[in-house]
């Protein structure tokens, strides 16, 4: 990714060096060695914070569900859940100041192959005045929150809706919760092959992009699940404090007696991300 934007730079003289320099020092673009070297600096990082983490989140869910029994009407999966949960989380995780954080969540835009070049370098000089003034542990935090927030919060919001979807009317406490996320906002990661090689008998020649979906509706929920947060090297970090906040969530949920209905639902795809931009559901 960071030699794509080498390329759009010597090409069209626009200076992306401070994109360059993020996407760079992303685990998901890294391989072998320094691959290893930035996942131990990030688990530092992350283990840091870990049971902080856990304690942000009780109190985010708490509050979620005391305002859902409070609720007879639409209920905003978006403003109300997923993204106080994750401002708790991020809050934790990053020690950077508030301007280093909301931009944070602008970073994944980086990603997105159809975004403007006056959005992209917007975000390249917002990032140049962050990195001159950031501490030694800024770019762990940074990959964390870069990498963590929209796989978090849009899968919350987008796993919710799908709930009541599949079980409108219903209850909360008369639905079977499932274990895992029933819906992703990250759907597939690309890999390139170092090498010709075979997979399950399908033959991939060295440098080709081989998509892998990590989530698919049709697939089994047991297969969603085992594949959710990716496998091998590269398999999520974020994934211990992902499963806790889905297992309080569903557990706090299910002891509610209010029934649960579906409301209006949009999805804009950034890949490679499915973000919802309203996301409602009402609470009876
Ligand atoms: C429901 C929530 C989440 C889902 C579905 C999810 C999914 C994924 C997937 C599919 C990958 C790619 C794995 C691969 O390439 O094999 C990944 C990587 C990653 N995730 Fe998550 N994630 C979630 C939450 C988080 C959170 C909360 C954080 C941070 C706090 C986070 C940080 C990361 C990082 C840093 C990587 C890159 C790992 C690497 O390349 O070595 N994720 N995630």
């Amino acid at each position: 990714m960071g030699s794509k934007y080498r390329e759009i730079s010597s090409r069209t003289a626009i200076d992306y060096s401070s994109a360059i320099q993020l996407l760079e020092s992303l685990p998901v673009f890294l391989s072998g060695d320094e691959h290893k070297e930035r996942r131990k600096s990030m688990a530092i990082v992350y283990a840091q914070t870990r049971k902080l983490q856990e304690k942000a989140i009780d109190q985010v869910v708490e509050e979620v569900a005391q305002s859902i029994e409070h609720r007879h009407g639409a209920f905003d999966l978006i403003d109300e859940l997923s993204t106080p949960l994750w401002t708790a989380l991020r809050n934790v995780i990053c020690t950077e100041s508030e301007e280093v954080k909301d931009l944070a969540n602008e970073l994944p835009d980086l990603f997105f192959p159809r975004l403007s070049p006056r959005r992209r370098q917007s975000i390249n000089n917002k990032l140049t005045s962050i990195l001159k003034s950031g501490t030694d542990q800024l770019l762990d935090q940074l990959a964390l929150l870069v990498l963590g927030v929209r796989p978090f919060s849009a899968s919350l919001a987008l796993s919710i809706h799908k709930i009541a979807r599949d079980n409108d009317g219903k209850r909360l406490c008369d639905i079977a919760f499932p274990t895992s996320f029933p819906d992703s906002a990250l759907t597939y990661v690309d890999r390139i092959s170092l090498r010709d090689t075979v997979i399950d008998g399908c033959p991939f020649s060295a440098f080709s992009r081989i998509r892998c979906t990590t989530f698919d509706s049709s697939y089994t929920d047991e297969i969603n699940s085992k594949q959710l947060y990716g496998i091998g090297s590269h398999t999520c970090p974020g994934r211990p404090i992902s499963v806790y906040t889905w297992s309080k969530l569903s557990n706090i949920l299910s002891q509610s007696q209010k029934t649960i209905h579906p409301s209006a639902l949009s999805v804009e795809h950034r890949e490679p991300f499915t973000i919802p931009t309203k996301c409602i559901v009402s609470f009876q």
